[in-house]
């Protein structure tokens, strides 16, 4: 039986919800306190078990390949100084797991960014994370639905709750339950209207899918927004091909947007050894001012 062992993670979206931070920086290496984003979800991967990863980049997006490469000025100068925990944590970055990338011409949509990764997956099931998308779990959301492939082969998303009237904000599923935290998937839509989505259960950026995705993609005609939409993809293979959604057990933060960003450097922030206490202090005192 074929085991995931690849990894996609398109980063070649525009970012708008975060300019102007985003003008000439990709929101994927925004800082999460001191970690961009990106390393969050490849250090995931990499606990989850995945062997390689294709970033799907496009305009704009070098700071990326420049972060996972080797950096040798910086290294010898850190060196050079004495600072030998940070030379450790920036050569591991570089260490970290084979990494490649493919470009997307133009930003055209989810759908179409995965649909650049066809020759990097080939025949293999593989696993697509959202760099917007950081989880706090017990254990890597993606190494649950990547254990969830060995035991049943399959397409697996992963969904949380959202309230109703945000789920416009994004694609969401209708399912049957069955198991604890397991749905099947009947139906998905793309950003529904309030009153038309078929629940509150939204998609997040974490799956596992099946080569025959590329075939649905090719045949995926422009959705929501003029993008052609991965929702739309998975949802023309469904009858076909089996699909289910886990629910998250745990904390998600949606960085790809002004207040999920700064939440989440808040939250991780205060989990420090080094540096919570202070934050916690800092807070207290604002949020006292702003009683008075
Ligand atoms: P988003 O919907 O967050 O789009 O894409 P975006 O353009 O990055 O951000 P906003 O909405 O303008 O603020 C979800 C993921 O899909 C990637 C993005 O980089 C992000 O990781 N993506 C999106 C692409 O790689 N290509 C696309 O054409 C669209």
């Amino acid at each position: 039986m074929k085991k995931v062992k690849k990894a996609v993670i398109p980063v070649a979206g525009l970012g708008t919800r975060l300019l102007p931070a985003t003008k000439t920086q990709p929101k994927e290496m925004l800082p999460i306190v001191d970690k961009p984003a990106v390393q969050y979800v490849v250090e995931e991967a990499i606990t989850s078990g995945i062997e390689s990863i294709l970033f799907v980049t496009g305009r704009g997006k070098r700071a990326i390949e420049d972060y996972f490469d080797y950096s040798v000025e910086l290294e010898q100068e850190l060196e050079n100084r004495g600072k030998e925990e940070l030379l450790d944590e920036i050569k591991k970055v570089g260490n970290l797991v084979p990494v490649y990338y493919v470009r997307q011409k133009s930003p055209r949509g989810l759908g179409d960014a995965v649909y650049q990764a066809r020759e990097f997956v080939g025949e293999e099931p593989f696993a697509l994370i959202l760099a917007d998308d950081i989880f706090v779990t017990p254990s890597p959301l993606l190494g649950e639905i990547m254990e969830l492939y060995r035991q049943k082969p399959a397409i697996y998303l992963t969904v949380t709750p959202v309230p109703p009237q945000d789920v416009s904000s994004w694609g969401v599923i209708k399912g049957e339950k069955v198991g604890e935290a397991l749905y099947r998937v009947e139906d998905l839509v793309e950003k529904p209207e309030k009153d038309k989505a078929p629940s509150s259960l939204a998609i997040v950026g974490r799956y596992v899918l099946t080569p025959s995705i590329f075939e649905a993609i090719e045949r995926t005609p422009p959705g929501r927004g003029g993008e052609i939409q991965l929702t739309d993809a998975i949802k023309a293979l469904l009858g076909r091909e089996e699909v289910y959604a886990l629910e998250l057990r745990g904390k998600h933060f949606g960085v790809g947007d002004k207040v999920g960003y700064l939440k989440a450097n808040i939250a991780f922030a205060l989990e420090r050894e080094d540096i919570g206490e202070e934050i916690k202090a800092f807070l207290r005192e604002i949020l006292q001012g702003e009683d008075r």
